[in-house]
């Protein structure tokens, strides 16, 4: 049987990635397949937060592709440095924008989308893909999201 995610709804955002983590680290721990795992996680924080939009794009031939996300459909392809992605690709760091309309060439999947975290997962030094999450709400994302996301990008680790 599959293994359910349990996290009350009641708790604060840090309590409840607080919560989350352990879980995660026991979903994957049983499973060697990147994309299998970035598919439970999608869903997962899609599931606990509900957040617009939740997704993973993989370095490909030089290109993030579209890979496992929970979401309206998207952009499959963003170039080295374009849009937040690429950039978080580019720079090998966690990039937060409190208002889309406010960051340079941000690639817009969605006019919906309004704020975004994107989080790099590395393979020791590179960088393999991203953890790009969307709200629909204006600076929905701050340094508890960005400290947990990553331990979770981390967890993603091959
Ligand atoms: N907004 C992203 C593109 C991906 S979507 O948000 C799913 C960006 O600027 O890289």
């Amino acid at each position: 049987m599959a293994e359910e995610i349990k996290v009350a709804q009641d708790l604060s955002r840090e309590s409840k990635y607080e919560e989350l983590i352990p879980q995660l680290r026991s979903l994957i721990a049983g499973e060697p397949d990147l994309t299998a795992n970035m598919a439970n996680v999608a869903a997962a924080l899609k599931e606990v937060f509900g957040f617009f939009w939740v997704g993973f794009y993989v370095v490909k031939n030089g290109q993030l592709v579209l890979a496992p996300f929970q979401g309206p459909v998207a952009c499959t392809r963003i170039d080295f440095g374009k849009g937040v992605c690429g950039a978080a690709w580019k720079e090998g760091r966690t990039i937060m924008v409190p208002d889309v309309d406010d960051f340079p060439g941000h690639i817009a999947c969605s006019p919906l989308s309004r704020s975004e975290i994107v989080v790099p997962i590395f393979a020791g030094e590179e960088v393999i893909g991203v953890l790009d999450i969307d709200s629909s709400r204006r600076d929905d994302f701050d340094k508890i999201d960005a400290l947990y996301l990553k331990k979770i990008a981390a967890i993603l680790k091959i």
